[in-house]
């Protein structure tokens, strides 16, 4: 009796340390009743097979993977569909015009046929996945070579995809390789191609606080928009057909209007697109120490030419601002990243940790693995260092890579006759010239290629590079003899371009700077990154299994859950503030008054339509109040996510939709190296925000009707 009493305590207390254990982590859907414990005990009141089933209509019906890289949710029975106003925003200002600012102003669709196509985009719904490890990996035999089991996992996957996508109009499929290679899953999805704008908010609500406050905490950015989904008469995914109808989904989120405290239940069911939690310590130190500080240095000067001239003309800042918003954008989350990786000591932990493993792999199965991945990394580093470098400097410079895209509307067919592809031309020269600023780029230009001057070893410089170099004497002189000469730079040129014209685009100087890095990149740096990264590879599938075996066997509590690579996933936390620094705590949610503390109409980025305003000042807040009866904005919680999470469904106890997820606090954004519990947020806009913008901003109550809403 005794006995069994003290086992039971060890196993209450192993609960206990499970249950108080971090919110870290985002778990397979599949797999979820292997954490649905945890969740009922940190507050979910649903089952498993309500967040997947293959069975029955569950959650995972009503998210979708929207375009390449963001998530979306179903919250209609009529295909209506939300994500991010950044999410958005490409269609968006496709849409835009002098006449139809979009993007300033705001759009909403009044009726289904004011609804706006997007040709190019679609979203995906999550069909099934699978474990296929067994079936991916037959035929190969311990003791085959790397390139012969590529050669198979290849061959297998691509069995598997054409057996899965045989039947079904718009299915498409994937294999995925999870733990480095340790498993596999197919994910199976249906893709819809008729996707129309119906709404977004002005930008000056949809993107309020612009680049000042993005990645920050407090928020009160109202970044949201709506499409809707179309398909057949069958509910068949079908390209765009004005005879097309709204989507019919197999579920969608029910609304809740009853509010956001701290200590709920949150529950983020989305697409996060890369992180790295399992790697060696030398890929965090090179991170923290080269990676990012020089990709960060390379930015500032890049962004600080942008800023120059977009400060002194309206027209260029239009023109930048998309481009100026991607640019700042990972340059401030490194910043945020490199602190909190030093922050945490990661590179040291990681160290203790290695020679823990070592020591206990001295002689085992995994002997010698993490020595490997260290010498693959000090070989590496020189060319990780040399991309890096290439990326920010030689292809952040505008006018070469549009004439290699010109370039590439040549074509040469058996006949030896040149053709040139006229339509596709003229969309890159449109697209191009509209938003092209020469003295920016020119600039940018010299910066960029006097810092690689400066800082690529000799051995790291193409023999193009250096003869340029010797021929010019100076960045600014060759600068000065690509954007004078290059026809590139004179559009109406350029806009009379045909297919006799190849040999001049060929030989413009423009062309030729990018295409012969271009050719010395993949002749003389791809193939040697290429084999290192193989080797990488390899040694981490090891690594990445000796680490579980290590953990299980030393009772070292640790839940592994695999790497983020665009497949659907669940993270769950809840709703808390958070200490960024000794004396500051910052409170989980935001309201209405934050906006109007911020507003200022001198200051772009918070300059508030006059409508907000004015309903502030009316206090006409309709049925969206929180219990202040203040509108609420944005609240943050403590769910694991990260690029691509943009646009998740966040979700209630109740399996209700309470939020938008689009961003993380400054602070927190080593989360895709390394979680930590006390500072890692995500930031979700409130849903009753979005409803309010709707009601009162918008008067597009229609769109309100067709939502199911619970208190
Ligand atoms: N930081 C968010 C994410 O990584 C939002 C980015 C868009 N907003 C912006 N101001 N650039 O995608
Ligand atoms: N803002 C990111 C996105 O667009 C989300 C994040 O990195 O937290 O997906």
């Amino acid at each position: 009796m005794k006995h069994t009493r003290l086992v039971l305590i060890a196993v209450l207390t192993m609960m206990f340390s499970w249950s108080v254990r971090a919110d870290e982590g985002m778990w397979l859907p599949s797999l979820i009743s292997q954490r649905i414990a945890d969740m009922q005990e940190k507050g979910f009141k649903l089952e498993a097979e309500d967040i997947y089933s293959i069975n029955q209509a569950s959650l995972k019906d009503a998210v979708v993977l929207f375009g390449r890289g963001c998530t979306g949710e179903l919250i209609s029975p009529e295909g209506l569909l939300l994500t991010n106003h950044h999410c958005g925003y490409a269609q968006i200002q496709k849409h835009s015009s002098v006449e139809h600012d979009y993007l300033k102003d705001g759009f909403w669709a009044m009726n289904r046929s004011e609804e706006l196509p997007n040709p190019g985009l679609s979203v995906s719904f999550l069909e099934r996945m699978e474990d296929v490890t067994d079936k991916v990996l037959e035929g190969y035999e311990p003791g085959m070579t790397e390139d012969q089991r590529v050669w198979i996992v290849r061959e297998n996957s691509n069995a598997l995809i054409s057996e899965a996508t045989k039947e079904g109009k718009g299915l498409r499929a994937t294999v995925e390789a999870l733990y480095y290679g340790n498993q596999y899953f197919l994910f199976v999805y249906r893709q819809y191609e008729d996707v129309r704008l119906v709404g977004a908010p002005p930008s000056s609500i949809g993107k309020f606080g612009g680049d000042t406050d993005n990645w920050m905490w407090p928020r009160h950015t109202g970044d949201f928009s709506m499409f809707r989904i179309y398909a057949d008469k069958d509910n068949n995914p079908a390209p765009y057909s004005k005879d097309n109808v709204p989507y019919k989904p197999k579920k969608y989120f029910h609304i809740s209007t009853g509010g956001v405290r701290e200590g709920d239940f949150t529950f983020i069911y989305g697409f996060p697109g890369r992180t790295q939690e399992y790697v060696h310590s030398e890929a965090v130190r090179y991170i923290e120490e080269t990676g990012d500080p020089q990709k960060i240095h390379l930015r500032t000067l890049r962004l600080n030419i942008m800023n120059k001239y977009q400060a002194e003309s309206q027209k260029v800042r239009i023109q930048y601002s998309s481009k100026n918003a991607n640019v700042a954008n990972a340059w401030k989350k490194w910043q945020g990243e490199v602190k909190g990786i030093r922050k945490m000591n990661t590179v040291r932990n990681k160290q203790d940790f290695e020679s823990a493993f070592k020591r206990w792999a001295s002689g085992g199965e995994f002997d010698g693995v993490v020595e490997k991945i260290e010498d693959i990394y000090k070989r590496l580093e020189p060319y990780s260092y040399a991309v890096d470098y290439l990326n920010e400097t030689v292809t952040a410079t505008e006018l070469p890579k549009f004439a290699t895209e010109i370039a590439g509307c040549y074509m040469i067919g058996l006949d030896n006759l040149v053709g040139f592809d006229q339509e596709k031309a003229a969309g890159l020269i449109d697209a191009f010239y509209k938003d092209y600023h020469l003295p920016i780029d020119k600039e940018v230009f010299i910066a960029m290629m006097n810092e690689y001057e400066k800082n690529m070893p000799e051995d790291f410089k193409p023999q193009y590079y250096k003869d340029k170099y010797a021929e010019f004497g100076s960045i600014e002189a060759w600068a000065e003899h690509i954007y004078s000469n290059s026809i590139f730079t004179d559009e109406q040129k350029v806009r009379e371009l045909d297919a006799e014209d190849m040999q001049i685009v060929l030989g413009d100087p423009a062309t030729e700077f990018l295409s012969a890095f271009g050719l010395w990149y993949s002749t003389e740096i791809l193939p040697v990154t290429r084999k290192l990264n193989q080797e990488l590879q390899l040694a981490y599938r090891d690594y990445m299994r000796g680490q579980m075996v290590y953990c299980r066997t030393q009772r070292i509590p640790k839940d592994f859950y695999p790497d983020a690579n665009l497949t659907l996933r669940v993270a769950y936390g809840h709703v808390k503030g958070y200490s960024p620094a000794d004396g500051t705590y910052y409170l989980p949610s935001s309201t209405i008054t934050g906006i109007m503390e911020k507003d200022n109409p001198e200051v772009f980025d918070y300059n508030i339509p006059q409508r907000l305003r004015d309903i502030y000042a009316e206090k006409d807040y309709g049925r969206w109040t929180d219990e202040n009866g203040n509108i609420p904005v944005c609240f943050i919680a403590t769910n694991h996510t990260t690029g691509g999470n943009s646009g998740s469904p966040v979700i209630n106890a109740d399996g209700n939709l309470i939020g938008v997820n689009f961003d993380r606090v400054w602070e927190g954004t080593m989360s895709d190296i390394v979680f930590d519990p006390d500072i890692c947020r995500n930031i979700s806009l409130d849903i009753r925000y979005v409803l309010f913008i709707i009601d009162k901003v918008a008067d597009a109550d229609h769109l309100l009707e067709e939502m199911t809403l619970v208190d």
